[in-house]
C-alpha cells in the first residue's frame, strides 16, 4: 500500500499553531486551540505506547507501557475518504470528488499528531508531529491518502490528530490508522466531513477511539477535549453554514411562511402558549412579516455537517431517496393531477393506484424514464412508449385480506398489533350508561302511519270519445258487397284428428223489416248492480254502419328481423277480397227461435300510418237485426294478421267496439272463421241467445282435443307435466326426472304435443326452434318494440354462447375483487356473433352490451348496481345481510322461531342427529345483557332462514357433482331493541357420508380474524341457499310455475266474455311465454340454472320438493303467508287485519297496502258481477275454472284439504286476489330488484363452490385460508362464467320493456267501456297512486331502518309505476319476465 514515491519523511515539522480566524460567522470572537510551542526535542525518552489492561473492574486505565528502544519510531498513517455526490439532484458526475481529489497531489491535507501527554518538565502540552499526507491510491469508493512520521520516544501516545484540509472542497473522513508501533496499530475513527481551509482555516481535531470521562482524560487532551466542545456548541449567534458543526437550540418558528402566504403563518411551538421540545437552531434570519418567525430556507436545511443523510455515491438510490420523493416526484405529481382538491370517486379508483396508476408528465428537463429509475419500486416506465408512471405496490395486509380496513376486528387487533400500539390504554373509572328508550317506549314513539283513500264515491264518468266523420275515407263504397249466407265449416280445426269443429249458423231468409234498432247503453245508479237495457228508437231504416279494422304492424322472429317491413308489404299487396266479416247478431230470431242471418262483407286496406294499417268495409244493418255482439272474421292473405280492434260506427247511440288484441290465422293455415266478441261482459246464464253458442264452442276451439302436436298458429290451451326439461337424445347425462306426478308433484304446463324422445318415453323431445304457446300468449312482435321485450331472447340466445366462448375456461374463477370490479369498468370482449357483423349485440343489448370506440367490437360491460354504488361495500356487511331479508329481492324466506331448541325432522337414521348445534348456552351469551334465549323466543325476537331439511337429503349427491358443494343450512337472527335484525350464528351441516360421520359447525361473528373469515364465507353458503331457494322456489315456482295453470284453465273454460276473465286476462300477459323459453333455456338439464346454482341438475328437482313440502294455495295470499311465517298475527285493530312481528318489514308493510289495494278492486267487480251469492255457485264456467285449476292445473296437490271453496262472492275475491297479487306484487318484489342485489355477485353469489376450509382440513388448505382468506372466499363464489352469465341473464330479468303494462296503468277496454267498472277501476288507480306516497314517505322516514339510512337504497319494489328499464320499481299485472 505503500507507494515508493512516497518520501516525505523528513517533513515533518514543529510549529505551534494559532488560529487567527474566527471560527464563527458573524461574531468578532476568536475561538483557538493555541499549542504551546516546545523547542527542545527530549532523545533517549522512553517510547510510549498506549494498550490496556483488561480488568474486571469498569474502570480501565491508560497505562503507558515502556520499551528500552530509544530510536524514534518511524509511523505510516493511512487516512481513508470515502468518494461522495454533491447535491443529490446534481449527480451528473459521479465522480466529481475523485476529479477533485486526483488534481491534488500537492500539499493539501496536513497532518499533525497530538501527544497525550503534558512535558514532564514544563507541564505544557508537547509539540505536534506534523505531516503532509498525498494521495496514493482509490478503491472502489474510497481513496487513500499516506503520510509518515518519525515520532520521538519520548513523544507519549498519540491521542488525537489534527487535520486541515488544503482542497477547495470538504471531505468526508472515514478513518486515520497509524501503522508502526510495536504493539499494533492506532485507529482513528472519524466519519465525518472536514471543513476546507477555504471555508474556515481552523483545523480539525480527530481523538483516537478510547474513551475517558472528564476526570480520567489524559492531560495532554483535555485542553482539545474542551475547545472542541466549545466549537460545537458555538455561539448562538449568526446563520449556520452547511459546512459547520454547531449544535443549538431553538423552538419551531420555522413551520409558518409567512413572507410568502398570509394564510402560512403558524404560531411559534415551544413557549408557553405552544409547549414543544426544542428544535436543531438553523441561525435563519426572522421573517419580513412576522418577527416571531424565522424564514423558510430556500434550499436544503441546515443541520451540523455529520447529522446529514450520507452522500456515499452506493447509498445514492436508497438511503436519500426520499429526497426524490419530496422534490422531484410530488411536484411531479401534482402537475399530473392538476385538480388539488379532487378526491377518489370510488373504492375502484383508489385500487387503480396499485393497477393502473397516475401517469406523471416529464420531470423538468430530464429525460424519459428520470422517475422510474430514481425510484423503481414506485415508479415505473410504461412498456412502449418508455414514460413514467407512479404505481404502487400493494401492501402486505391488503394481500391477504383485501378487506383487511373494513373490519372491526381488525380495527381493534391493530392497536396492539398495529403501527401504533402506543396510544391503547386501560380504561380505570366506570361509565354508567342508560338505555335511553326501552323496547316499549321505542314503540311508543313510532310513528303511525294514516293511509288516506280515495273516497268510494269520487270516480269520474267520462264519456266514451266520439269518432269523427274524418276518419271514414270517402272511397269506401263497398256498401252493397253486404252478402247473407250460412257458414259451415267444413277442415278440421284441429289438426292430427278427424273431428269436425264447426259453427253452424242457421240460415235465415226472411229478412224483417220495421223491427225496432236496439243499442245497449248504461244508466249509472247507485246501487253497485248496473244492468244493461236495451234503448229503442222509432227508426225503422236499415242502418249504415261502417266496420273499421285496425291491423298492427309485427316483425318476425326476433333473429331475423333483417325485413321489418315484410308484413306490411304483404299486405300492400293485398287489396282485394281478402278480409271478410261477418256481423252476428246477438238475438236469436224471436220467429223461429234460431240465430239470425249474419251480416257479411269485405274489408279493404285503406290507409297505413306508423305500425298500423286500417281495413274498413260498410255494413247495412236491418232494424230488427238487434245488437251487434260478435264479428266473424276470415283472413285471406297468406299470412296472420294481428288485429287490434274493430270498431263499428254509425250507431245511433255512438260507436261499438270490439277490442280484439288476437293473431287471426291465414284461411290457408285454418279455413275456421275467427270470431270476436263485443266488449261487454256476461256471466254464462246472462249470455244473449244469439251469443250463446258462439260462445260455448269458442271454448271448445280453445280447449282442443289434447291431441297432436300443436302449430305455432293455434290457440289451444292444454296441460302437461315438465317432461321437457331434460334432453336425453341428445346426452344422456341431461336426462332428468319428469316433473308433475307422484314422485316429483309440479304445477302443469301449457301442453305442446311434441313427440317424445327415442331413448326415453318419458321424456318429450326438445323443441328446435321456438317452443309452441297459443298464439296470443306469444311476446309483442310490434315493431317498435322489437328492441326492448325481446332483448331476453338476444341475451339467451346470442349474448350467452358468445360469452361461453369469451371466457373459454369455464372453471376459471375470480383472481380478486378487483377483476369483478373490471366487468363494470373495462369489461369482457366478445367475439364477433356467429355471422353477424361487429357491434351486432351492442346494437341489440345497449345497456349491456358497448361498442369499442375504435374498433366498434363487442364489449361486455356490466352497469353498476344502485346498492354498489350507494355502497360499495354493502355486501360485506353483516346487518346489511339481515336488513335484506326484510327489505331484498327475497323477503319470503325469513320466518319467527317459535320451537326451541331448533331440531330437524328428517331420519336421524340417515341423517344424523337431529338437534342443532345452536345451543341456548351459544346465544345466550350473544344476547346477554338483553334477554335470555327463552324470553327472546316468549317475546318473539329470533328468527330464521331455515334451509337445513330441504338442502341436507341433496348434499351427498350435489356433492358428487364436480365444482358444487352443499350443506343444510340455518341462519339465527336477533331483532335487535331498535327494530332491525342482527344475525346471531350460522349453522353448516354435512350428513353422514363416504363412511364419515354428520359434520356440523356454529359460525358467529366474533371478534377475531380467523372467526371473522370463516363467518363470511359461512354466510357465501347462506346467500347460495337463499339464491337458490329465492330463484327455485319464492321466483320460479310461486309465481312463475304456479300461475301457469290459472292462465290455461282461465282460457280453457272461462269466455272472454265472462266478467271474471276480463278481470284475469291483464294478469296473464306474456307468462306463458316467459315461461316456455325457461323451459328452453334456464331450467332445462344443462341449462343456465342448472350451471350457476349449487344444487346443480337437482335445481329442479328441489324446485318440486319444496312445492310437495310447502305450497299452498291459501298461503299464497300475502296476509295468509305472513301469518304462516310467524311475520303477523291477526289483529282486527291494526292496519289491514295484521300485527307485523317486526315493525318495519318493509316488503310486508308495503305489500299489505298493495295486496288491500288489489282486494279491494276485486271485490268491487266481483260484487258487481254477482250481486247474489248463489251466482257463484250457479256459473257452471266459473265452477268449471276453479275445478280444473284445483284438479287439473294443480293436479298433484288436488286432495289437499286447505284449497279453498268456491261458493260465495267473498271466496272469489280472495282467491281472484290470490292470483293477481301473485301475479303483480309477488312477482315484482322477488323479481325487479335481481339485478340490483345479484348484480354485484359476491353480494348473492348463486353457488358456493367449496367446503368451509375447517370442514375435514388438510394442513395446506388450512394455511392457505389463513395466509390468504380472500382467495379461499373468491375459490367459493362463482365462476367467472357463471358470475357473468348471470349477471347477464339479472339484468334482462330485472328490465321493464317500453310497453310493460303496470297496475292501475291502462284500463282495459272493457273496464271502460262499463261505467261503474270504470269508476271502480279509477279508485284503484287512486290508491295505487296514493300507494307511491306512502312508499316515498316511508323511504324518507328514518325511523324506519331497514328501508333508510346511510347507503341504503330505498325500497321500492312495489311501488306499482316505473318507467322502462331497470329501475327496481314497477309492479306490471303480469309476469312476463
Ligand atoms: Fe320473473
Amino acid at each position: 500500500m505503500m507507494k515508493p514515491q512516497i518520501t516525505q519523511l523528513s517533513h515533518s515539522t514543529k510549529t505551534p499553531f494559532l488560529l487567527h480566524k474566527p471560527f464563527i460567522h458573524g461574531d468578532g470572537n476568536i475561538a483557538s486551540l493555541p499549542i504551546i510551542s516546545r523547542h527542545s526535542f527530549q532523545k533517549k525518552k522512553k517510547n510510549v505506547r498506549v494498550g490496556f489492561i483488561p480488568t474486571t473492574n469498569v474502570n480501565i486505565k491508560a497505562v503507558a507501557s515502556t520499551t528500552e528502544n530509544e530510536k524514534p519510531t518511524s509511523v505510516e498513517a493511512i487516512v481513508t475518504v470515502k468518494l461522495t455526490v454533491g447535491g443529490f439532484l446534481s449527480n451528473l458526475g459521479l465522480d466529481r470528488g475523485l476529479d477533485d481529489i486526483k488534481h491534488l497531489l500537492g500539499k493539501t491535507l496536513h497532518l499533525e499528531l497530538v501527544s497525550s501527554e503534558l512535558d514532564t518538565r514544563t507541564g505544557l502540552e508537547k509539540e505536534t508531529i506534523k505531516g503532509y499526507a498525498q494521495w496514493t491510491s482509490k478503491e472502489e469508493d474510497e481513496v487513500k491518502y499516506e503520510s509518515s512520521f518519525e515520532i520521538p520516544e519520548d513523544f507519549g501516545e498519540v491521542g488525537a490528530i489534527l487535520v486541515e484540509n488544503g482542497h477547495q472542497e470538504e471531505m468526508f473522513f472515514k478513518d486515520i490508522i497509524l501503522n508502526g508501533f510495536p504493539y499494533g496499530p492506532l485507529h482513528i475513527n472519524c466519519n465525518s466531513w472536514v471543513h476546507s481551509k477555504n471555508d474556515n482555516p481552523q483545523k480539525r481535531v480527530f481523538f483516537a477511539n478510547k474513551s475517558y470521562l472528564p476526570s480520567k482524560t489524559p492531560s495532554g487532551l483535555r485542553r482539545l477535549r474542551e475547545e472542541e466542545l466549545k466549537i460545537l456548541r458555538g455561539n448562538g449567534q449568526g446563520e449556520h453554514k452547511s459546512f459547520e458543526r454547531v449544535y443549538d437550540y431553538d423552538v419551531y418558528n420555522d413551520l409558518g411562511d409567512p413572507d410568502t402566504n398570509e394564510d402560512l403563518k403558524r404560531p411559534v411551538l415551544g413557549g408557553k402558549q405552544y409547549p414543544y421540545p426544542r428544535r436543531c437552531r438553523t441561525g435563519r434570519p426572522r421573517c419580513d412579516t412576522d418577527p416571531l418567525s424565522e424564514k423558510r430556507s430556500s434550499g436544503s436545511t441546515y443541520v451540523p455537517r455529520d447529522e446529514s443523510f450520507s452522500e456515499e455515491k452506493r447509498l445514492t438510490f436508497s438511503a436519500k431517496a426520499i429526497y426524490s420523493v419530496l422534490h422531484a416526484l410530488v411536484p411531479s405529481l401534482e402537475t399530473a393531477i392538476f385538480d388539488s382538491e379532487l378526491g377518489f370517486p370510488n373504492f375502484t379508483a383508489i385500487d387503480s393506484l396499485f393497477n393502473e396508476g397516475v401517469n406523471l408528465p416529464p420531470f423538468e428537463n430530464q429525460k424519459k424514464g428520470f422517475l422510474s429509475t430514481l425510484l423503481p419500486r414506485l415508479v415505473k416506465a410504461i412498456a412502449n412508449t418508455g414514460e413514467d408512471v407512479l404505481r404502487f405496490e400493494t401492501t402486505d395486509t391488503m394481500d391477504r385480506d383485501k378487506f383487511f380496513w373494513f373490519r372491526d376486528e381488525e380495527f381493534a387487533r391493530q392497536t396492539l398489533a398495529g403501527v401504533n400500539p402506543y396510544s391503547i390504554q386501560l380504561v380505570t373509572f366506570v361509565l354508567i350508561h342508560h338505555l335511553v328508550l326501552s323496547l316499549s317506549e321505542s314503540a311508543k314513539n313510532r310513528i303511525i302511519l294514516v293511509m288516506c283513500y280515495i273516497s268510494a264515491a269520487s270516480y269520474i264518468y267520462i264519456s266514451p270519445k266520439k269518432l269523427t266523420k274524418k276518419m271514414m275515407k270517402p272511397q269506401i263504397t263497398q256498401l252493397s258487397h253486404s252478402t247473407k249466407t250460412p257458414f259451415l265449416l267444413h277442415k278440421p280445426f284441429i289438426h292430427g284428428d278427424g273431428n269436425i269443429a264447426s259453427l253452424p249458423i242457421i240460415s235465415r231468409h226472411s229478412f224483417q223489416k220495421k223491427k225496432k234498432n236496439v243499442r245497449v247503453g248504461f244508466i249509472p245508479t247507485t246501487n253497485v248492480n248496473i244492468k244493461a237495457v236495451a234503448s229503442t228508437t222509432e227508426n225503422e231504416k236499415p242502418t249504415s254502419v261502417e266496420a273499421i279494422v285496425t291491423v298492427k304492424l309485427t316483425v318476425g322472429g326476433f333473429l331475423s328481423n333483417l325485413g321489418l317491413d315484410r308484413g306490411l308489404d304483404d299486405i300492400k299487396h293485398l287489396l282485394g277480397k281478402t278480409l271478410h266479416l261477418e256481423l252476428v247478431s246477438s238475438e236469436l230470431d224471436t220467429r223461429t227461435g234460431l240465430e239470425k242471418e249474419t251480416i257479411k262483407g269485405y274489408a279493404q286496406w285503406t290507409s297505413k300510418e306508423e305500425d298500423e294499417v286500417k281495413y274498413e268495409s260498410s255494413f247495412e244493418i236491418p232494424e230488427d237485426f238487434g245488437e251487434v255482439g260478435a264479428i266473424l272474421v276470415e283472413n285471406g292473405h297468406q299470412e296472420e294478421m294481428f288485429f287490434k280492434d274493430i270498431i263499428l260506427n254509425g250507431f245511433p247511440y255512438g260507436p261499438l267496439h270490439i277490442n280484439c288484441n288476437s293473431w287471426v290465422h291465414s284461411k290457408n293455415d285454418n279455413p275456421q272463421k275467427r270470431v270476436f266478441f263485443a266488449n261487454k261482459s256476461y256471466l254464462p246464464s246472462k249470455t244473449p241467445s244469439g251469443l250463446r253458442r258462439l260462445r260455448e264452442e269458442e271454448l271448445k276451439i280453445l280447449r282442443g282435443n289434447g291431441q297432436g302436436e300443436h302449430k305455432s298458429f293455434e290457440r289451444v290451451y292444454d296441460y302437461d307435466v315438465y317432461n321437457d326439461l331434460g334432453d336425453p337424445d341428445t346426452n344422456e347425462d341431461l336426462k332428468r326426472p319428469v316433473l308433475g306426478g307422484k314422485q316429483y308433484p309440479y304445477p302443469r304446463r301449457c301442453r305442446t304435443g311434441r313427440p317424445r324422445c327415442d331413448t326415453d318415453p318419458l321424456s318429450e323431445k326438445r323443441s328446435s326452434g321456438s317452443t309452441y304457446v297459443p298464439r296470443d300468449e306469444s311476446f309483442s312482435e310490434e315493431k317498435r318494440l322489437t328492441f326492448s321485450a325481446k332483448a331476453i331472447y338476444s341475451v339467451l340466445h346470442a349474448l350467452v354462447p358468445s360469452l361461453e366462448t369469451a371466457i373459454f375456461d369455464s372453471e376459471l374463477g375470480f383472481p380478486n375483487f378487483t377483476a369483478i370490479d373490471s366487468l363494470f369498468n373495462e369489461g369482457v370482449n366478445l367475439p364477433p356473433f356467429e355471422n353477424q357483423k361487429k357491434g351486432f349485440l351492442s346494437t341489440l343489448l345497449p345497456r349491456l352490451v358497448k361498442a369499442i370506440a375504435n374498433t366498434g367490437e363487442d364489449v361486455l360491460r356490466f352497469e353498476t348496481t344502485d346498492t354498489m354504488d350507494r355502497d360499495k361495500f354493502f355486501w360485506f356487511r353483516d346487518e346489511e345481510f339481515a336488513r335484506q331479508t326484510l327489505a331484498g329481492v327475497n323477503p319470503y324466506s325469513i320466518q319467527l322461531v317459535t320451537e326451541w331448541p331448533l331440531k330437524s325432522k328428517l331420519d336421524p337414521k340417515i341423517y344424523g342427529p337431529p338437534e342443532s348445534a345452536i345451543t341456548t348456552e351459544l346465544i345466550d351469551r350473544e344476547i346477554k345483557g338483553l334477554m335470555t334465549v327463552k324470553e327472546a323466543i316468549n317475546q318473539k325476537k329470533l328468527f330464521i332462514l331455515d334451509y337445513h331439511d330441504l338442502f341436507l337429503p341433496y348434499v351427498s349427491k350435489v356433492r358428487e357433482i364436480k365444482g358444487t358443494t352443499l350443506y343444510g343450512s340455518r341462519t339465527l337472527f336477533f331483532l335487535t331493541p331498535e327494530g332491525t335484525l342482527r344475525p346471531l350464528a350460522i349453522e353448516l351441516t354435512r350428513p353422514p357420508m363416504d363412511g364419515k360421520p354428520q359434520w356440523k359447525q356454529v359460525f358467529m361473528p366474533c371478534w377475531n380474524a380467523t372467526g371473522v373469515w370463516q363467518w363470511r364465507i359461512a354466510k357465501a353458503h347462506v346467500l347460495a341457499h337463499d339464491s337458490g331457494v329465492h330463484q327455485l322456489v319464492n321466483h320460479w315456482l310461486r309465481t312463475h310455475a304456479a300461475m301457469e295453470p290459472y292462465v290455461i284453465a282461465t282460457n280453457r273454460q272461462l269466455s272472454v266474455v265472462h266478467p271474471i276473465y276480463r278481470l284475469l286476462h291483464p294478469h296473464f300477459r306474456y307468462t306463458m311465454d316467459i315461461n316456455a323459453l325457461a323451459r328452453q333455456i334456464l331450467i332445462n338439464g344443462g341449462g343456465i340454472i342448472e350451471s350457476s346454482f349449487s344444487p346443480g341438475e337437482y335445481s329442479m328437482e328441489l324446485s318440486s320438493v319444496a312445492y310437495d313440502q310447502q305450497w299452498q294455495f291459501n298461503l299464497q295470499a300475502l296476509p295468509a303467508d305472513l301469518i304462516n311465517r310467524g311475520m303477523a298475527v291477526e289483529d282486527p285493530t291494526a292496519p289491514h287485519g295484521l300485527k307485523l312481528t317486526i315493525e318495519d318489514y318493509p316488503f310486508a308493510n308495503d305489500g299489505l297496502v298493495l295486496w288491500d289495494t288489489i282486494k279491494e278492486w276485486v271485490s268491487d267487480y266481483v260484487n258487481y258481477y254477482y250481486p247474489n251469492p248463489s251466482l257463484i255457485e250457479s256459473d257452471q264456467e266459473l265452477q268449471a275454472w276453479w275445478t280444473e285449476i284445483r284438479t287439473v292445473g294443480h293436479a298433484d296437490k288436488k286432495d289437499e284439504p286447505w284449497w279453498p271453496i268456491l261458493k260465495t262472492p267473498k271466496d272469489l275475491i280472495e282467491i281472484i286476489t290470490t292470483i293477481a297479487w301473485v301475479a303483480s306484487g309477488h312477482h315484482a318484489t322477488v323479481n325487479f330488484g335481481q339485478y340490483s342485489y345479484t348484480g354485484y355477485f359476491p353480494n348473492r353469489p348463486t353457488i358456493a363452490r367449496t367446503n368451509m376450509p375447517i370442514e375435514d382440513p388438510s394442513e395446506e388448505s388450512w394455511n392457505n385460508f389463513l395466509r390468504k382468506p380472500e382467495s379461499v372466499l373468491l375459490e367459493c363464489f362463482p365462476t367467472k362464467i357463471q358470475a357473468t352469465r348471470m349477471m347477464a341473464v339479472m339484468d334482462i330479468l330485472s328490465n321493464h320493456s317500453p310497453d310493460e303494462e303496470y297496475l292501475g296503468d291502462l284500463v282495459e277496454s272493457a273496464w271502460d267501456e262499463n261505467l261503474y267498472i270504470k269508476g271502480v277501476f279509477e279508485r284503484f288507480k287512486g290508491r295505487l297512486t296514493k300507494l307511491e306516497e306512502i312508499i316515498d314517505e316511508r323511504n324518507a322516514n328514518k325511523n324506519l331502518m331497514n328501508r333508510s339510512g346511510a347507503g341504503i337504497v330505498p325500497y321500492e319494489l312495489l311501488k306499482p309505476s316505473s318507467p322502462p328499464g331497470v329501475t327496481g320499481k314497477g309492479v306490471p299485472y303480469s309476469i312476463s319476465i
